[in-house]
């Protein structure tokens, strides 16, 4: 697809009240809908009136963040929108791929073919405290397992064959065994025999979407992404991480398009650059300096409340890059060169870092963010964005309303969804069924294959 007709994508990704880290006290947000449904499903259908491919929401196993757990969250908003996709997030590291293949393949039915995996190896301890598990598994360990993991997964959902599922009331069976395959998957990490429980999801695979940055979260994405979150913060860096993992894509016999890169992007808009300045500084003025500096802290791996608010960064004092290997890695590097790019004290640093929580953050007009966008776009940075609304719903109501249209009247973005998939709006392909596959790398003979006998219910 050449660069002139290829189009933005967007996701957004889902918070109570804002990405801005001041958006728990402003007027506009309300805390009290953290757990309600109907506020999500809200954001749904503005993403929605705005064409957005989809929504994103984030997880782990611990801590006390006030979120829905997001297969029973993208469910319930299925049932209430048409064209949305929905990125569910689903650690590797604490969860069985029997469980997963079958709750995407649930979710991508209930959704008619929607659904998308954000596959993520987890980063902390306390996950595994959870799960009765003597130690989280170091980085290298946790992409083994997460490659592992796939493999598995998208073996289980090709066990059924397309038309395995007959919908004849005329016949007695309404599953062709024959068209359903054991998997007898034996690895380092997991064994499975299959097949799965549930037929093969309409998109074949629901989308997958990768959000690690180190070596080894790149080359995850290279192998099997079809998206990628990132966290850059410079168009620079942008178009190095875009080269970088575009190029990996042909080893795994893939091509650059096969792979949608969107760096994060929290956008405060309004319809001039001083109102939207104006958003900004109200929205610093209601920062909780500790709980700000806590987590600009553990990004920056130095504690920060340590040091004078008004006192320089103590860049030195951060962890050498690529040292972090059970932390976030690009969330490290972006936030320590954004300090050292722009000589900050402690409270610019901070007032800098609110907006996005180490993801790029940019405050203009309409025409200021459209022209940023387009930038990043025509110049080899992105190829859309997971935007990070400051505050919701009505930072992103300003973003559907104001944006878009003027990225559609510049061509840059879609007047109407291409398809019913979520593939399809993103351009991505339905993939083939690889169940013979398996069967060849298993030295097993087609015509030896076992025929397994359903035990679902007729
Ligand atoms: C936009 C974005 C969203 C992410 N969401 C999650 C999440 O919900 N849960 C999680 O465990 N990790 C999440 N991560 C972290 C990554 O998936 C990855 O585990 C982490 O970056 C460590 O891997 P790395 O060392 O390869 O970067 C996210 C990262 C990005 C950039």
């Amino acid at each position: 697809m050449s660069q002139r007709s290829k189009k933005l994508h967007f996701n957004v990704f889902v918070s109570g009240t804002g990405h801005h880290a001041g958006s728990k006290k402003h007027p506009l947000a309300d805390p009290s809908k953290s757990l309600d449904i109907l506020h999500y499903a809200n954001q749904a259908q503005i993403a929605e009136r705005g064409l957005l491919d989809s929504l994103f929401i984030a997880d782990n196993y611990s801590g006390t963040g006030r979120r829905l757990e997001p297969f029973t969250m993208f469910a319930a908003i299925a049932a209430l929108t048409k064209h949305i996709g929905f990125i569910a997030t689903a650690s590797t590291t604490y969860n069985d791929p029997f469980h997963l293949a079958r709750k995407f393949a649930s979710l991508d039915h209930i959704s008619g073919g929607r659904a998308a995996w954000n596959i993520v190896t987890g980063h902390s301890q306390a996950d595994a405290d959870n799960f009765g598990k003597l130690g989280h598994p170091e980085h290298a360990e946790r992409y083994a397992i997460g490659d592992e993991f796939v493999e598995v997964t998208k073996q289980l959902w090709d066990s059924w064959e397309e038309d395995a599922l007959i919908n004849d009331i005329n016949q007695d069976t309404r599953i062709d065994d024959s068209k359903l395959h054991e998997i007898h998957f034996k690895g380092n990490y997991f064994n499975v025999k299959g097949p799965l429980n549930i037929p093969r999801p309409p998109q074949g695979y629901p989308v997958l979407v990768q959000a690690g940055s180190s070596e080894s979260g790149k080359e995850l994405a290279a192998k099997t992404g079809e998206v990628i979150f990132t966290a850059q913060q410079t168009l620079e860096a942008g178009q190095q991480f875009y080269t970088d993992v575009k190029s990996r894509l042909a080893k795994y016999g893939r091509t650059p398009d096969q792979l949608i890169i969107m760096p994060g992007l929290g956008p405060i808009v309004a319809d001039t650059e001083a109102e939207a300045r104006d958003l900004e500084e109200e929205l610093n003025s209601y920062l909780n300096t500790e709980h700000a500096l806590k987590r600009l802290s553990r990004y920056f791996t130095v504690d920060l409340t340590e040091y004078p608010l008004d006192g320089l960064v103590p860049i030195d004092k951060s962890k050498p890059f690529g040292s972090i290997t059970n932390g976030i890695t690009s969330r490290h590097e972006a936030v320590v060169d954004a300090a050292r790019r722009e000589n900050f004290t402690i409270r610019q640093f901070l007032a800098r870092s609110a907006g996005g929580h180490g993801h790029l953050t940019f405050t203009g007009s309409v025409l200021q963010v459209a022209d940023y966008i387009e930038k990043w776009f025509r110049e080899g940075g992105a190829d859309g964005f997971n935007l990070l609304p400051p505050i919701v719903p009505s930072g992103l109501t300003a973003f559907v309303d104001k944006v878009i249209p003027e990225l559609q009247n510049r061509g840059l973005f879609r007047t109407e969804y291409e398809g019913t998939s979520l593939r399809e709006n993103l351009g991505l392909a339905r993939p083939a069924n690889n169940y013979r596959h398996i069967w060849a790398n298993r030295n097993i003979a087609a015509s030896n294959e076992t025929r397994v006998e359903s035990n679902v219910p007729q």
